[in-house]
């Protein structure tokens, strides 16, 4: 099949987490004004495109997937002539902007769910929700046994108006994030004229939350398997009643209408913990979204041979349907690759690491994460970014308890650190209060110390910094053509994965012992070569073949 073409279908997207990117005001949190200063760095990083995190006005009890209103910013964060301004800038500096999009839930603080607590069972305002009566004689036993992503029941019985123990609510996350009933077409409604509200301020886009959850199967059946943050369902299980049915199709073919009805390309890009690659392509077919995060690439194991398999699957999965594949090693909720890479366990899905958790050995994981970033960004598809990954940073692994932030931590019982570790606001100079990050010391989450070496004025012009790696291949990347060029393996052996895209040859030794660079002019490596010109263990090059 012909695979679809735009700006999206090769671009890099860098995602920002506002809360933790840049702070204008010196209260320790991120936010807009912040974010549009910087926004000159990410034009001179090279990247394309930005995708922000949610900065709607929430009480942040998910750090802001819990919308209270969709059609505004939380002061925390700014005001809409704020994220009129940063739309502004980041096109005058040729950046397209993709906003987050949350329709699973909202937070319990929307004027919707305000409205459903205090009307009667059976009411219209209990219909945007999924509300049940308790099993039982006396209805305390939750509706179903399903259990929230962040741990626990998936279910909280509400007090009624007249304070006698009513009807349970359905929250497949926090308790503060109810999930929305989209058989209810009130629900479809709304959330079309919320994508025409930033539409309309020109947004390029939307990433979509949680793609896979929005219907359940009817019948809410029983579900024993425990959910997990990162899960979706396994390739060989049966398909969990909760994720990945059939009818979130329609939803996003009606979205696409709407996307469709605005000049430019304006995109929709699927969060969807889905499995195997095959059904996470139903979410690109040409009528749907445009994107999903390939998160099977992120979860594979740093070998040859798993590399190799994600790679080839992706690629075809996506072919079959003619779009883009991505590929992404960061985000805001898994541990960041610099740091995942160091661990001694290789893939899978672990969730945060704290004080008394084995430790990641942070020089192996930087190395690997340089390579694995070159490997990613020379395949032809779109890439996401992390923000901090262009400078090397790594997960906080030491954060104290106390100062997390993640409802996963308490929810979980202390058994699951969360995912706070990835969040920390990052470092822009060395010396600076909060490392540049604000105008104080104040930062929501603790920094660690050491960060000032990650710190971008230690970085910017410093050859083979982990900064200038990256600006050197996103600037190779375009040059060259590599995001819509067309991958041939050349070989694929349990020590090296070589493989040709548009012109380069690009080989990633994963084996013990260094090995020759393919024939042809060295454009660009993670990492020095060694004495004898050869390519070192976990070192990836890119080469123009002669
Ligand atoms: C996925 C988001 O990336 C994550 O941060 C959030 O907690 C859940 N969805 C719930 O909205």
């Amino acid at each position: 099949m012909g695979v679809a073409h735009g700006w999206w279908t090769e671009a890099v997207i860098y995602q920002i987490y506002p809360r933790s990117f840049a702070d204008s005001d010196g209260d320790g949190i991120g936010d807009l004004p912040g974010i549009t200063a910087r926004l000159g760095h990410l034009a001179e990083l090279g990247v394309d495109a930005v995708w922000l995190s949610p900065f709607y006005p929430s009480p942040q009890a998910d750090a802001g997937y819990d919308v209270a209103d969709y059609r505004d910013v939380d002061p925390l964060f700014g005001s809409l002539a704020d994220a009129d301004a940063l739309i502004a800038e980041a096109r005058a500096k040729g950046l397209k902007v993709i906003v987050d999009l949350v329709p699973n839930h909202t937070s319990s603080a929307h004027r919707w769910f305000r409205a459903a607590v205090t009307a009667a069972p059976g009411s219209p305002e209990r219909a945007r929700y999924v509300f049940r009566d308790g099993l039982g004689p006396d209805g305390a036993t939750p509706p179903n046994d399903w259990q929230s992503v962040f741990g626990g029941p998936a279910w909280t019985r509400l007090v009624e108006p007249d304070g006698r123990p009513g009807q349970w609510y359905l929250h497949l996350f926090d308790t503060a994030q109810p999930d929305l009933n989209w058989d209810n077409p009130e629900i479809r409604a709304e959330f079309l004229d919320v994508l025409r509200f930033w539409l309309d301020r020109g947004v390029d886009g939307f990433r979509v939350d949680v793609a896979h959850g929005l219907i359940k199967q009817a019948d809410l059946a029983n579900w024993e398997e425990p959910q997990e943050i990162l899960s979706g369902n396994e390739a060989d299980k049966p398909r969990p009643p909760m994720w990945d049915q059939d009818g979130v199709h329609e939803i996003y073919r009606d979205w696409r209408q709407v996307l469709d009805s605005y000049d430019g390309a304006r995109i929709l890009v699927a969060e969807a913990w889905v499995e195997p690659a095959e059904r996470i392509a139903r979410y690109v077919r040409p009528d749907e979204m445009h994107q999903a995060f390939n998160f099977e690439y992120l979860l594979a194991a740093w070998t040859a041979p798993a590399q190799y398999a994600v790679i080839t699957r992706s690629l075809e999965a996506t072919d079959a349907v003619g779009a883009p594949t991505t590929w992404v090693l960061s985000n805001h909720d898994v541990i960041r690759h610099a740091s995942r890479m160091g661990l001694s366990a290789q893939g899978g899905r672990p969730n945060g690491i704290g004080i008394g958790d084995p430790q990641p050995d942070a020089a192996l994981g930087l190395r690997r994460a340089r390579a694995a970033t070159l490997l990613m960004l020379a395949l032809p598809g779109s890439a996401y970014l992390f923000q901090g990954e262009e400078l090397g940073l790594p997960e906080h692994t030491t954060l104290p308890d106390e100062a997390r932030q993640d409802p996963t931590w308490e929810r979980s019982g202390h058994t699951q650190r969360g995912r706070d570790g990835c969040r920390v606001p990052i470092p822009w100079e060395a010396d600076a209060p909060s490392y540049g990050f604000g105008p104080t010391d104040a930062s929501w989450l603790p920094q660690p110390p050491l960060w000032a070496e990650y710190a971008l004025d230690r970085q910017q012009g410093v050859a083979g910094s982990t900064y200038e790696t990256y600006r050197t291949a996103l600037r190779l990347r375009r040059e060259h053509g590599l995001g819509r060029g067309t991958l041939e393996w050349l070989s694929s052996g349990d020590e090296t994965l070589i493989f040709r895209n548009a012109g380069l040859t690009v080989l990633t030794n994963f084996g013990t012992a260094a090995v020759p660079p393919p024939a042809g002019e060295l454009l660009h490596s993670s990492a020095p070569l060694d004495a004898d010109g050869r390519v070192p263990t976990d070192v990836t090059v890119w080469v123009r073949h002669s």
